[in-house]
């Protein structure tokens, strides 16, 4: 019987992402992401056997890419910061797509990526993938249109927009109830699934992201049923994009951990799962708590709302205590602060464009949410900001 190992090229041979090629070197003496009980030479032949299969699958995937980035260009200006990241990702997602041989592509990415994109690359090292990387670019590029259009009065229709601005006259609604759990429970499965189809049970960052990812969304899950109070519905076209887009940033987040340890990438050579693993738990229990706040808004008990809710319950008030003394969305702020937690601890780029491109739509919604408190209440507090405390 054959035995793979002896048949494995050693590591430095492998096909690398473009960006691996600046930081490798530096790094030579870290250790192996791929934490597992097997030998290096196993990871290696399995690496090989996955790109293979694989590469149909991810050109595919990311042909789209620069589509949706030239529509978004076409119809959008991003601002400085956008466009550097997307500049830096249009870079390598092109390189990536185009070039005929992966030598060209590492050679001429190696200069672009160590001009642009080192700072974060260093930190945030991506595996040879065209799906991760074309859904780095989408996630990021769709967040941050998102967020844009929220500015320009353009929004997802949920909460207290779930009517707004909708000129379609066919436009289908659900309960906002029906519709979160919607949105929360495909990705809440996926990450289950993450332990059992990818079972890499050895590697801490993948546990770490795993299970932090679960946690997430059974929190969710949870509150949707026990603690918000829910006056109105939500468009089901903006229902099923939350839902797919939930979905494939959770799908991508744990695919990108996957493809770091069967591609043997090396530790970042700084750590940040620890810090990471501290922003997250700070992030969930400050969104929690102002979760909690906002329910004391209204009066029935969120689980017979539906049955008893009077219009007092559908009301909106000026919320008080904790951060919303500060800003209106605290609850966004904490939230960004966990998804900077999960980008910590898995330090993938899939990680770092996705809680780039949602602070970009948050920025976006609670400044159309102050907006929004601004017209509807008088004696709103201009101390009041939209989500940095004193400054934004
Ligand atoms: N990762 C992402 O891209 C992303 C995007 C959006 C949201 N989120 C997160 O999802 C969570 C919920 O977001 P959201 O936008 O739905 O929050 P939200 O609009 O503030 O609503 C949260 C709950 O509080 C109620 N509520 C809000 N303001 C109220 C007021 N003034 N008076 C009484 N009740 C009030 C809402 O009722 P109504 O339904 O009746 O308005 C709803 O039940 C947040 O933690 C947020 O960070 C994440």
């Amino acid at each position: 019987m054959l035995n793979n190992e002896a048949y494995a090229p050693p590591l430095h041979s492998l096909p690398r992402s473009p960006s691996s090629v600046c930081y490798t070197p530096t790094n030579a003496s870290k250790p192996l992401r791929a934490t597992t009980t097997s030998s290096s030479s196993s990871v290696t032949m399995k690496n090989i056997n996955s790109n293979n299969s694989n590469d149909d699958f991810e050109a595919s995937a990311a042909s789209f890419a620069p589509a949706t980035l030239f529509v978004i260009y076409a119809r959008n200006r991003i601002g400085l910061l956008g466009a550097y990241f997307s500049t830096v990702y249009v870079d390598v997602a092109t390189l990536t797509i185009f070039s005929s041989s992966i030598k060209r592509r590492e050679e001429e990415a190696e200069g672009i990526t160590l001009i642009m994109g080192w700072p974060i690359i260093f930190l945030f090292p991506p595996p040879d993938s065209l799906f991760i990387t074309a859904m780095a670019v989408i996630s990021f590029t769709g967040c941050a249109h998102a967020g844009l259009s929220e500015v320009r009065g353009i929004h997802l229709q949920y909460s207290k927009f779930w009517k707004s601005g909708s000129q379609k006259s066919n436009q289908i609604y659900i309960s906002a109830r029906r519709g979160m759990q919607l949105a929360y429970t495909p990705p809440f499965l996926a990450g289950l699934t993450s332990l059992v189809f990818f079972p890499h049970c050895d590697d801490i960052r993948y546990l770490l992201l795993s299970s932090a990812l679960i946690i997430h969304f059974l929190k969710r899950l949870l509150e949707v049923q026990f603690v918000h109070k829910y006056s109105g519905g939500v468009a089901l076209d903006s229902g099923i994009t939350i839902t797919v887009s939930y979905l494939m940033s959770t799908v991508a987040a744990i695919y990108a951990q996957h493809l770091t340890i069967t591609q043997g990438l090396r530790e970042p050579p700084i750590d940040l799962k620890y810090p990471g693993i501290l922003l997250f738990l700070l992030g969930i229990s400050g969104n929690f708590y102002h979760h909690y706040l906002l329910s004391q808004l209204r009066s029935s008990s969120s689980l017979f709302r539906s049955h008893s809710q009077t219009n007092d319950d559908k009301e909106y008030k000026i919320p008080r205590g904790g951060l919303f003394e500060l800003v209106i969305c605290p609850h966004y702020l904490f939230e960004i602060i966990e998804f900077v937690g999960f980008s910590f601890i898995s330090q993938t780029l899939y990680t770092f464009a996705f809680v780039v491109g949602t602070t970009f739509y948050l920025i976006g919604r609670s400044y159309a949410t102050r907006k929004w408190y601004l017209s509807r209440f008088k004696h709103f507090p201009q101390k009041v900001k939209a989500l940095i405390p004193y400054l934004y």
